[in-house]
Protein backbone atom coordinates (compact mmCIF):
# COMPACT_ATOMS: atom_id res chain seq x y z
CA UNK A 1 0.00 0.00 0.00
CA UNK A 2 2.72 2.25 0.88
CA UNK A 3 5.85 2.92 -1.16
CA UNK A 4 8.93 4.70 1.02
CA UNK A 5 11.59 6.06 -0.45
CA UNK A 6 14.90 4.84 1.11
CA UNK A 7 15.35 8.45 2.39
CA UNK A 8 12.15 7.62 4.64
CA UNK A 9 13.33 4.20 5.61
CA UNK A 10 16.68 5.20 6.64
CA UNK A 11 15.88 8.17 8.66
CA UNK A 12 12.91 5.55 9.90
CA UNK A 13 15.75 3.28 11.00
CA UNK A 14 18.56 5.61 11.98
CA UNK A 15 16.49 8.75 13.40
CA UNK A 16 18.60 12.40 14.23
CA UNK A 17 18.33 14.16 16.76
CA UNK A 18 15.85 11.65 18.57
CA UNK A 19 15.25 12.66 22.42
CA UNK A 20 14.61 16.32 24.96
CA UNK A 21 16.92 19.07 25.46
CA UNK A 22 16.77 19.76 29.39
CA UNK A 23 17.05 23.63 29.21
CA UNK A 24 15.20 23.98 25.55
CA UNK A 25 14.17 27.62 25.09
CA UNK A 26 10.85 26.20 22.76
CA UNK A 27 8.97 23.26 23.73
CA UNK A 28 6.20 22.33 20.91
CA UNK A 29 3.71 19.42 21.24
CA UNK A 30 1.30 18.39 18.96
CA UNK A 31 -1.00 15.82 18.25
CA UNK A 32 -1.91 12.66 20.40
CA UNK A 33 -1.34 9.43 21.19
CA UNK A 34 -5.12 8.55 21.45
CA UNK A 35 -4.90 9.68 17.79
CA UNK A 36 -2.25 7.48 16.70
CA UNK A 37 0.81 10.09 16.17
CA UNK A 38 1.79 12.44 18.97
CA UNK A 39 5.13 15.09 18.25
CA UNK A 40 7.53 16.66 20.84
CA UNK A 41 10.33 19.10 19.42
CA UNK A 42 12.38 20.75 21.58
CA UNK A 43 14.47 23.46 20.34
CA UNK A 44 17.89 25.53 21.41
CA UNK A 45 18.12 28.76 20.24
CA UNK A 46 20.26 31.55 20.45
CA UNK A 47 19.04 34.60 21.71
CA UNK A 48 21.48 37.11 20.08
CA UNK A 49 21.04 35.85 16.94
CA UNK A 50 17.84 34.42 17.11
CA UNK A 51 19.08 30.87 15.05
CA UNK A 52 17.74 27.47 16.14
CA UNK A 53 21.34 25.92 17.73
CA UNK A 54 20.03 22.69 18.60
CA UNK A 55 16.62 20.48 17.79
CA UNK A 56 15.49 17.19 19.06
CA UNK A 57 11.79 15.10 19.19
CA UNK A 58 10.02 12.74 20.89
CA UNK A 59 7.40 10.71 18.64
CA UNK A 60 4.78 8.53 18.94
CA UNK A 61 3.70 6.98 15.56
CA UNK A 62 4.57 5.45 12.38
CA UNK A 63 7.41 5.14 10.33
CA UNK A 64 6.51 8.18 8.19
CA UNK A 65 5.99 10.31 11.75
CA UNK A 66 9.39 9.02 12.98
CA UNK A 67 11.04 9.87 9.63
CA UNK A 68 9.41 13.27 9.00
CA UNK A 69 10.67 14.34 13.09
CA UNK A 70 14.26 13.34 12.33
CA UNK A 71 13.60 15.62 9.06
CA UNK A 72 12.23 18.73 10.44
CA UNK A 73 15.19 18.85 13.17
CA UNK A 74 17.41 18.56 10.33
CA UNK A 75 15.56 21.05 8.07
CA UNK A 76 15.33 23.63 11.35
CA UNK A 77 19.40 23.45 12.53
CA UNK A 78 21.14 26.97 11.61
CA UNK A 79 18.04 28.32 10.93
CA UNK A 80 16.72 31.83 12.56
CA UNK A 81 13.03 31.33 13.44
CA UNK A 82 11.37 33.54 10.97
CA UNK A 83 13.73 31.54 8.36
CA UNK A 84 12.36 28.34 9.82
CA UNK A 85 8.98 29.47 10.01
CA UNK A 86 9.17 29.69 6.00
CA UNK A 87 9.48 25.45 6.12
CA UNK A 88 6.72 23.96 4.70
CA UNK A 89 5.05 20.25 5.15
CA UNK A 90 6.37 19.94 1.48
CA UNK A 91 10.07 20.57 2.09
CA UNK A 92 9.61 18.16 5.20
CA UNK A 93 8.22 15.57 2.58
CA UNK A 94 10.72 16.36 -0.30
CA UNK A 95 13.61 15.89 2.06
CA UNK A 96 12.83 12.71 2.76
CA UNK A 97 12.36 12.40 -0.92
CA UNK A 98 8.86 12.09 -0.60
CA UNK A 99 6.13 10.14 1.29
CA UNK A 100 3.11 8.15 0.43
CA UNK A 101 -0.38 10.37 -0.07
CA UNK A 102 -1.61 8.37 2.61
CA UNK A 103 1.44 9.69 4.76
CA UNK A 104 1.52 13.07 4.23
CA UNK A 105 -0.27 13.89 7.72
CA UNK A 106 3.14 12.85 9.23
CA UNK A 107 4.84 16.17 7.46
CA UNK A 108 1.87 18.26 8.47
CA UNK A 109 2.50 17.41 12.07
CA UNK A 110 6.10 18.12 11.90
CA UNK A 111 5.37 21.53 10.54
CA UNK A 112 2.86 22.10 13.11
CA UNK A 113 5.19 21.07 15.87
CA UNK A 114 7.36 23.29 14.82
CA UNK A 115 4.63 26.35 14.46
CA UNK A 116 3.94 25.53 18.23
CA UNK A 117 7.51 25.63 19.33
CA UNK A 118 8.19 29.02 18.07
CA UNK A 119 5.06 30.31 19.27
CA UNK A 120 6.00 28.75 22.49
CA UNK A 121 9.23 30.95 22.45
CA UNK A 122 7.70 34.28 21.69
CA UNK A 123 4.66 33.51 24.39
CA UNK A 124 2.22 33.02 21.51
CA UNK A 125 -0.36 30.71 22.14
CA UNK A 126 -0.86 27.60 19.80
CA UNK A 127 -3.25 27.54 17.73
CA UNK A 128 -3.80 31.25 17.86
CA UNK A 129 -7.54 30.78 17.95
CA UNK A 130 -7.73 28.49 21.07
CA UNK A 131 -11.27 28.08 20.69
CA UNK A 132 -11.67 27.20 16.86
CA UNK A 133 -14.16 24.58 15.44
CA UNK A 134 -13.82 20.72 15.65
CA UNK A 135 -14.28 19.27 12.52
CA UNK A 136 -13.29 15.88 12.71
CA UNK A 137 -13.61 14.97 16.35
CA UNK A 138 -12.06 11.17 16.04
CA UNK A 139 -8.43 12.89 15.07
CA UNK A 140 -9.40 16.76 16.81
CA UNK A 141 -8.90 18.66 13.49
CA UNK A 142 -10.30 21.68 13.42
CA UNK A 143 -11.78 23.66 10.56
CA UNK A 144 -9.04 26.39 10.28
CA UNK A 145 -6.43 23.43 9.55
CA UNK A 146 -8.40 21.86 7.66
CA UNK A 147 -8.28 25.37 5.37
CA UNK A 148 -4.86 26.21 6.28
CA UNK A 149 -3.36 22.66 4.51
CA UNK A 150 -5.69 22.53 2.12
CA UNK A 151 -4.64 26.03 0.47
CA UNK A 152 -0.69 25.44 1.23
CA UNK A 153 -0.84 21.95 -0.56
CA UNK A 154 -3.99 22.38 -3.17
CA UNK A 155 -5.98 19.75 -1.79
CA UNK A 156 -9.54 19.37 -3.68
CA UNK A 157 -10.84 16.71 -2.35
CA UNK A 158 -11.79 14.83 1.36
CA UNK A 159 -9.34 11.67 0.54
CA UNK A 160 -6.93 14.72 0.16
CA UNK A 161 -7.75 16.12 3.46
CA UNK A 162 -7.75 12.55 4.88
CA UNK A 163 -4.45 11.82 3.64
CA UNK A 164 -2.92 15.31 4.96
CA UNK A 165 -4.71 15.51 7.97
CA UNK A 166 -6.32 12.34 9.03
CA UNK A 167 -9.82 13.98 8.92
CA UNK A 168 -12.48 12.22 7.69
CA UNK A 169 -10.40 8.97 8.17
CA UNK A 170 -12.23 7.45 11.28
CA UNK A 171 -15.87 6.66 11.38
CA UNK A 172 -16.26 9.16 8.36
CA UNK A 173 -19.32 11.16 10.39
CA UNK A 174 -17.38 14.47 9.37
CA UNK A 175 -16.98 14.10 5.51
CA UNK A 176 -19.78 16.49 4.80
CA UNK A 177 -18.33 19.33 7.05
CA UNK A 178 -15.46 18.69 5.02
CA UNK A 179 -16.96 18.62 1.60
CA UNK A 180 -18.72 22.00 2.60
CA UNK A 181 -15.11 23.31 3.34
CA UNK A 182 -13.67 22.51 0.71
CA UNK A 183 -16.65 23.51 -1.74
CA UNK A 184 -16.28 27.20 0.13
CA UNK A 185 -12.71 27.14 -0.51
CA UNK A 186 -12.57 25.86 -4.05
CA UNK A 187 -16.24 26.04 -5.44
CA UNK A 188 -15.51 22.28 -6.39
CA UNK A 189 -17.92 19.74 -6.45
CA UNK A 190 -17.56 16.37 -4.42
CA UNK A 191 -14.85 13.79 -6.22
CA UNK A 192 -16.33 11.20 -8.12
CA UNK A 193 -16.82 7.86 -6.54
CA UNK A 194 -14.38 5.49 -8.28
CA UNK A 195 -15.78 3.30 -11.10
CA UNK A 196 -15.78 -0.41 -10.17
CA UNK A 197 -14.75 -3.12 -12.48
CA UNK A 198 -17.11 -5.55 -14.35
CA UNK A 199 -18.94 -8.25 -12.66
CA UNK A 200 -16.89 -10.60 -11.19
CA UNK A 201 -17.54 -14.60 -10.74
CA UNK A 202 -16.96 -15.83 -6.90
CA UNK A 203 -13.64 -17.19 -7.74
CA UNK A 204 -12.47 -14.13 -9.83
CA UNK A 205 -13.59 -12.66 -6.87
CA UNK A 206 -11.89 -14.15 -4.51
CA UNK A 207 -8.40 -14.53 -6.58
CA UNK A 208 -8.95 -10.30 -7.18
CA UNK A 209 -9.34 -10.18 -3.15
CA UNK A 210 -6.06 -11.94 -2.53
CA UNK A 211 -4.10 -9.99 -5.32
CA UNK A 212 -5.27 -6.84 -3.67
CA UNK A 213 -4.21 -7.47 -0.30
CA UNK A 214 -0.80 -9.18 -1.46
CA UNK A 215 0.10 -6.11 -3.80
CA UNK A 216 -1.61 -3.08 -2.06
CA UNK A 217 -2.22 -4.16 1.63
CA UNK A 218 0.70 -6.52 2.53
CA UNK A 219 3.26 -4.44 1.86
CA UNK A 220 2.32 -0.88 3.28
CA UNK A 221 1.63 -2.91 6.65
CA UNK A 222 4.85 -4.64 6.53
CA UNK A 223 7.22 -1.00 5.79
CA UNK A 224 5.21 -0.60 9.56
CA UNK A 225 6.55 -3.63 11.14
CA UNK A 226 3.16 -5.09 10.60
CA UNK A 227 1.08 -7.99 8.41
CA UNK A 228 -2.08 -9.14 7.62
CA UNK A 229 -3.48 -12.62 7.26
CA UNK A 230 -6.59 -13.36 5.00
CA UNK A 231 -8.85 -15.61 7.76
CA UNK A 232 -12.19 -16.26 5.08
CA UNK A 233 -14.03 -15.04 2.20
CA UNK A 234 -17.82 -15.30 2.67
CA UNK A 235 -19.49 -13.73 -0.33
CA UNK A 236 -18.80 -9.58 0.08
CA UNK A 237 -17.85 -10.18 3.89
CA UNK A 238 -14.07 -10.64 4.33
CA UNK A 239 -12.42 -11.12 7.40
CA UNK A 240 -8.96 -10.17 8.16
CA UNK A 241 -6.48 -10.91 11.45
CA UNK A 242 -3.82 -8.02 11.85
CA UNK A 243 -0.60 -9.53 12.76
CA UNK A 244 2.74 -8.16 13.98
CA UNK A 245 2.93 -4.67 14.97
CA UNK A 246 -0.76 -3.91 13.81
CA UNK A 247 -1.71 -6.39 16.69
CA UNK A 248 -3.57 -4.19 19.28
CA UNK A 249 -2.34 -1.17 17.76
CA UNK A 250 -4.93 1.83 18.34
CA UNK A 251 -5.72 2.58 14.89
CA UNK A 252 -6.37 -0.86 13.33
CA UNK A 253 -10.03 0.22 13.00
CA UNK A 254 -8.42 2.85 10.69
CA UNK A 255 -6.20 -0.16 9.03
CA UNK A 256 -9.48 -2.29 8.57
CA UNK A 257 -11.36 0.44 7.30
CA UNK A 258 -8.81 1.53 5.20
CA UNK A 259 -8.49 -2.09 3.95
CA UNK A 260 -11.95 -1.79 3.03
CA UNK A 261 -11.65 1.43 0.91
CA UNK A 262 -9.10 -0.52 -1.19
CA UNK A 263 -10.68 -3.62 -1.47
CA UNK A 264 -14.76 -1.39 -2.20
CA UNK A 265 -12.84 1.01 -5.07
CA UNK A 266 -10.51 -2.44 -6.65
CA UNK A 267 -13.06 -5.57 -6.22
CA UNK A 268 -16.42 -4.67 -4.87
CA UNK A 269 -18.11 -1.66 -3.59
CA UNK A 270 -20.11 -3.89 -1.48
CA UNK A 271 -17.00 -5.53 0.38
CA UNK A 272 -17.44 -5.46 4.30
CA UNK A 273 -13.78 -5.97 6.34
CA UNK A 274 -13.75 -7.27 9.76
CA UNK A 275 -11.47 -8.02 11.73
CA UNK A 276 -11.24 -11.60 12.76
CA UNK A 277 -11.67 -11.76 16.94
S1 LIG B 1 -15.50 12.69 13.09
FE1 LIG B 1 -14.06 12.73 11.45
S2 LIG B 1 -13.73 10.67 11.02
FE2 LIG B 1 -15.02 10.60 12.78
Amino acid sequence: MWDYTEKVKNAFLHPQNVGDIADADAVGEVGSIVCGDALKLFLKINKETGKIMDAKFQTFGCASAIASSSALTELVKGRTLDEALKITNQDIADFLGGLPDQKMHCSVMGREALEAAIANYRGESFPAEPKEKVVCKCFDVTEDKIRKVAIENHLTTVDEITNYTKAGGGCGECVPDIEAILTDLWSIKPPERPSIPKKLTNLQKIALIQEVIESEVRPGLQADNGDIELIDIDGNKVTVALRGMCTGCLMSDVTIKGIQEKLRELVNKEIVVEAFQ
